[in-house]
């Protein structure tokens, strides 16, 4: 695509018939990634700019993160990146065709802390059935948190759910990783020194 044509990162779903294939969200056959909750996009544009040979689809729930981040897309000229405004529960269940993405990141969900707000995190055996059916094989969905309990709870999910391997094994997780850039929350709580937790888990 000529680079200066205006780019267009929104997926507008609202007059298209679902499920979506790749070739309808992207218009070519290129690897493809997926952000859950991407906040105001910093991240998801970094890493779209580090390769431009993949696809990145962004799904944010709050529509000023997302407007934010759509204008970052066209600052930066991502011609790589689609950003959804919707509820990513649904969005997995509806708006996708099945083995689409080889990469999913989920970067500092809501942890609900509280007991009783727990049934709200997203990490639960639904969720995990659909992201399963939209990637591919060997595919990798990589989950990052400063929030012990809540990678407990995550770590816990993928063992009951039995169908994804964890790549780090008995412990679960690492405290570091290479070759990524950092999110907005991740930026603060390194600054803060909390420690970060990274999980990875392989279709
Ligand atoms: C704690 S913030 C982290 C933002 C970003 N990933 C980062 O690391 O800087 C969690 C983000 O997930 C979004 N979110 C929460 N529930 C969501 C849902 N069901 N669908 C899409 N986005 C959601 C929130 O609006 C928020 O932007």
């Amino acid at each position: 695509m000529n680079r200066k044509t205006p780019i267009k990162p929104e997926l507008d779903i609202s007059l298209i018939s679902l499920p979506l294939n790749k070739e309808e969200i992207f218009g070519n056959d290129n690897n493809s990634a997926l952000e859950i909750g991407f906040g105001e996009g910093e991240f998801i544009v970094e890493i779209a700019e580090n390769n431009p040979d993949w696809n990145y689809l962004g799904i944010e729930i709050k529509y000023f993160r997302y407007k934010k981040a759509v204008r970052l897309c066209i600052e930066h000229n991502v011609r790589n990146v689609k950003l959804l405004h919707f509820d990513a529960d649904m969005a997995v269940e509806q708006v996708f065709k099945p083995n689409i993405f080889d990469r999913v990141y989920i970067n500092f969900p809501d942890p609900w802390p509280k007991d009783r707000h727990k049934k709200h995190r997203i990490i639960n055996n639904t969720f995990l059935d659909n992201l399963y059916k939209l990637m591919n094989t060997d595919g990798i969905l990589e989950f990052t948190s400063d929030h012990l309990d809540y990678v407990t709870h995550t770590t816990e999910h993928f063992e009951n759910h039995k169908k994804f391997s964890n790549i780090y094994g008995e412990k679960g997780y690492s405290g570091t990783i290479k070759n990524r850039p950092a999110t907005k929350f991740e930026k603060e709580f390194r600054d803060e020194d909390r420690p970060i937790y990274y999980l990875a888990f392989k279709k």
